[in-house]
């Protein structure tokens, strides 16, 4: 780590979102200043990478805490001495990896977290990407006819789609999580409370279909939505290495982690901050 300084280095990490912060070490409280730096550049970039951390479970959550509030993740069991951290997992044997649809977290709790927060600890070589797709950008970037049908629209928010389900069965296998259906209804597009910006808030994984519509109705919208929100232009692409922590911000983005190292093993803490009921 570089000397001590006011201010944060920015580095973008791609056009559409995302930005590298260098010269933080997140392992000790950080001053009132570089956490507000640290705040602003969240709501500017939408991804966040620090690189070369060395955080314990417990200092992971510490700079957490600087951010948000840390709460439980509701599909699977954090660490048992931590549980405010949950182990994101794929074994060299697994072929399924955690999450591997796109998606914005847990749309289909009643009040969807603000941010997570994902550490690396060990991490295949060369493979095993996270990529992230800005859905403000998604937004503005439909027609003003497609705007206002969508303005009028709820999107319902499920827990139980069979593959997104699939992506977890695994680990609440091992855990002993009971399997709970969970839905939440949202309005399809979001104002973002911080930064008062549109962003669209239907996402593949969870969204079954439009309130008052059926499926069948439904799923050619909801298609058309999947393939234009995750368009390359709206885009970044994370490669992790060890000590690699990233957190990003639910409300305006959705992320896909790559299932391209079957064999190999890839381990991650990962922490959730509260959020706001979408409006
Ligand atoms: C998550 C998730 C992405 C990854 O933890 O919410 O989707 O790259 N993980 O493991
Ligand atoms: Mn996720």
């Amino acid at each position: 780590m570089g000397a001590p300084s006011n201010h944060i280095a920015i580095d973008r990490l791609a056009g559409a979102l995302g930005a590298e912060i260098s010269d933080v070490d997140l392992s000790s409280p950080l001053e009132r200043n570089i956490v507000a730096q640290i705040g602003q550049a969240f709501l500017e970039h939408l991804v966040l990478v620090f690189r070369n951390q060395s955080l314990t479970p417990r200092q992971l959550l510490a700079f957490a805490k600087q951010l948000g509030d840390p709460i439980p993740y509701p599909q699977t069991k954090g660490l048992p001495e931590c549980p405010l951290v949950t182990p994101v997992v794929k074994l060299e044997n697994e072929t399924v990896n955690f999450g591997g649809v796109w998606h914005s977290d847990t749309a289909y709790l009643e009040t969807p977290p603000k941010a997570s927060l994902l550490y690396a600890i060990e991490v295949p070589p060369s493979s095993g990407d996270t990529l992230f797709a800005n859905q403000y950008s998604a937004y503005d970037s439909l027609s003003d006819g497609l705007k206002a049908t969508l303005e009028g629209l709820v999107g319902v928010n499920t827990s139980a789609n069979p593959d997104m389900a699939a992506t977890r069965k695994h680990r609440q296998a091992d855990d002993g999580v009971a399997l709970k259906v969970l839905e939440a209804n949202h309005p399809a597009v979001r104002t973002h409370p911080a930064t008062g910006r549109k962003a669209l808030y239907v996402n593949t994984a969870h969204t079954s279909h439009f309130e008052g519509w059926t499926a069948e109705e439904s799923r050619p919208l909801l298609d058309y939505l999947s393939k234009h929100q995750i368009q390359p232009e709206f885009r970044s692409r994370l490669q992790w290495e060890p000590g690699t922590l990233t957190i990003w911000d639910n409300r305006c983005t959705q992320h896909y982690p790559m299932n391209d190292y079957h064999g190999h093993r890839r381990v991650m803490h990962r922490v959730t901050l509260a959020g706001d009921v979408p409006k």
